[in-house]
């Protein structure tokens, strides 16, 4: 019955990784703002750093990201040199060396990217910013056919987080999302790691993959928790076969419903719960001790491109193709068309090419979207004060969440939204009714369970 109330209010939704959200960036902001931007920005605050690398050496069917099969190396050493110039043309807007908190390598598979280019890549970061001692340096990991040599450079440049894309341990799942990956390989990966000292490890797993279902998912999780990884991002399959067209690749008669899906998610979930780690946000686990358990009960977690984080950085900046930039006025995304970007670059030209400017409006709405995505939980009164606004009713957000208050996903006591525990895979569709860009959007997203 559970299963049914909530595949009643499923439909799309955005991630909510920002507000406004990507679809609509406009070519209004680009190299240009994005120029001003950085020059505008406080010298005394960090500064977090993420970048993109759009490669792989194979094409798993379900991939939702934005990156590229490579059979041979050179375009990925080529693609890092531009990096290289992309962080001294940035370096150019800013007052000054800067520190920063955070870095973050995702794609992509930015493991494969060969020993001599870390190290290339981390000098000229060296050569422009100062890392403060704590910084988190975190990269995103394939673990198949990955050399010990590999796992030795990361370690060398000061890589201290990875994070494993796993997604399902099941034979027949994997063959089916055309990667295999067995769990005794991703365990021999996870020790290679360990015994190079880098001890934080991150899981993402993936519900809703063809041919999965509760009992193999159950299994998956059984398998992850013997990796016994801090953290774990268990994100529900988004099929876009009109958005990423090799998803047509995948059986879609194979792909199980709302119903099963949301039996999956809880299954998994309970699992991990069970396991002693703490459910945060809608999709993320961790272990108490976790940067991330604690930001949390500290109420200082946050939303990122990334997912949730307890990064404080107040500004983001967003290197490669298609990286996005968050700075205080607003959000700037560079060219996703990995060879234009390599000739913006060449044109000694920063590479963003699409944005938006966000207003005080935005800023209070974004603040909303965060905490219900990261505490369930949001009292708009104290929101409203906390960012210099009357108090208001909000009657067209409440009578948006009217139908799901009375089959319990919500609770609404005067300013205070709770979400409950069986409208947290339905959280998505809750901060929309939030989201004023939503209305007579013609973005596609994907389903929100
Ligand atoms: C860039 S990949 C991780 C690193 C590496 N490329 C790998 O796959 O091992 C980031 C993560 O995004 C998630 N992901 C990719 N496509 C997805 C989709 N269509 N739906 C949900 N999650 C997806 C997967 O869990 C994947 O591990
Ligand atoms: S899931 Fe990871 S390895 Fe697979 S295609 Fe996407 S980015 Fe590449």
């Amino acid at each position: 019955m559970q299963g049914q109330i909530q595949h009643r209010h499923d439909g799309p939704a955005p991630r909510y990784t920002s507000y406004p959200t990507a679809p609509h960036f406009t070519p209004d902001v680009g190299a240009k703002r994005y120029g001003a931007w950085l020059e505008a920005l406080d010298p005394a605050e960090p500064l977090s750093l993420y970048f993109h690398i759009p490669f792989c050496d194979s094409l798993c069917w379900f991939c939702g990201c934005n990156t590229t099969v490579v059979r041979r190396y050179a375009p990925v050493a080529r693609y890092v040199q531009k990096l290289m110039r992309e962080i001294e043309l940035v370096a150019g807007h800013l007052a000054g060396r800067r520190r920063v908190s955070h870095i973050h390598f995702g794609g992509g598979s930015p493991s494969l990217v060969a020993p001599e280019d870390w190290h290339c890549l981390f000098d000229r970061i060296h050569g422009f910013f100062d890392l403060a001692e704590n910084a988190e340096i975190a990269v995103e990991i394939d673990p198949r056919d990955l050399a010990d040599e590999n796992i030795a450079a990361l370690a060398e440049v000061g890589i201290n987080r990875v994070s494993f894309g796993v997604q399902d341990f099941d034979p027949e799942v994997q063959q089916a999302i055309n990667r295999i990956q067995p769990f005794d390989m991703t365990r021999e990966k996870v020790k290679a790691f360990r015994a190079h000292g880098i001890k934080a490890l991150n899981i993402d797993l993936i519900y809703g993959l063809p041919l999965q279902t509760r009992a193999r998912i159950e299994h998956s999780v059984a398998c992850v928790l013997e990796l016994a990884p801090d953290r774990v991002a268990l994100f529900g399959y988004a099929h876009v076969p009109w958005f990423k067209a090799h998803q047509k690749l995948i059986n879609e008669e194979d792909l199980p419903d709302g119903k099963a899906r949301l039996g999956q998610f809880f299954a998994a979930a309970g699992r991990f719960e069970t396991a002693g780690y703490k459910w945060i946000g809608l999709d993320h686990f961790a272990q108490a001790q976790d940067g991330l358990a604690r930001a949390h009960d500290a109420g200082r977690l946050k939303r990122n491109f990334q997912g949730y984080t307890d990064d404080p950085a107040a500004a983001l900046l967003g290197f490669g193709a298609s990286a996005i930039s968050s700075l205080p006025q607003g959000y700037v995304q560079n060219i996703v068309h990995t060879p234009a970007y390599i000739s913006a670059i060449d044109t000694d030209s920063l590479a963003a090419e699409r944005g938006i400017s966000i207003s005080r409006e935005d800023i209070l709405r974004r603040a909303i979207i965060e905490k219900l995505m990261c505490n369930l939980a949001v009292d708009l009164d104290s929101i409203c004060h906390a960012h210099d606004f009357q108090p208001r009713s909000f009657e067209a957000e409440l009578g948006a969440l009217e139908p799901l208050r009375g089959d319990g996903l919500v609770t609404i006591e005067g300013p205070l939204i709770t979400v409950t525990e069986p409208g947290r895979p339905l959280l998505r569709v809750i901060c929309a009714a939030f989201d004023t860009y939503l209305q007579n959007a013609e973005a596609r997203h994907s389903r929100a369970v």
